[in-house]
């Protein structure tokens, strides 16, 4: 049965809301085949990442980069996975303030030094919040899950 990882640092009502939406989508009842392990950053580390088939990584755009606790967790996960990690399907969400563009790149350098597939595009959420920003969220979580269910990563 293959694992998915989903990390995302949740400093806000809002973010944790879209953390929630995407660990729904990847529960939805259709999708029975996959086990999910979900956590902030602090509580991530790269045995997490060597469990997983597939990750989520989500992060605020903070200071035109991602934020502090996401970088952490890639800076304690680079070298114990590096070699290990090679195609990992990956996608990633950002919710900025107003912009969120220096934390989408930021994040989607790293994962390609990693060299993790990317298997969405970046979805990127910015300004005030939305309520159509949770649905987007569960389809990006549904979408990762039902793929990594169906093996077409
Ligand atoms: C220290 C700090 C720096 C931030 N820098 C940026 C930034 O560079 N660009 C941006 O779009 N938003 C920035 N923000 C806003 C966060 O991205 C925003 O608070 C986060 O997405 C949570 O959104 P919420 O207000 O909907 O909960 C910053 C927030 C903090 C606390």
């Amino acid at each position: 049965m293959p694992n998915l990882l989903i990390v995302a640092n949740c400093p806000s009502k809002n973010t944790r809301a879209l953390h929630r939406a995407v660990c729904a989508g990847a529960a939805r009842d259709e999708i029975s085949g996959i086990k999910t392990r979900a956590s902030e950053p602090p509580d991530a580390a790269a045995d997490d990442v060597l469990w997983a088939d597939g990750v989520i990584l989500g992060t605020t755009e903070n200071f035109g980069y991602m934020s502090g606790q996401i970088k952490d967790f890639l800076e304690r996960v680079y070298y114990p996975c590096l070699e290990k990690t090679e195609g990992l399907p990956a996608a990633l969400y950002v919710k900025g303030g107003l912009d969120g563009t220096g934390a989408k790149t930021s994040m989607e350098r790293i994962i390609g030094g990693m060299k993790w597939k990317l298997v969405r595009p970046t979805l990127v959420l910015k300004g005030d919040f939305r309520a159509d920003f949770l649905p987007q969220c569960e389809e990006l979580g549904a979408l990762m899950a039902a793929g990594l269910e169906a093996g077409i990563f």
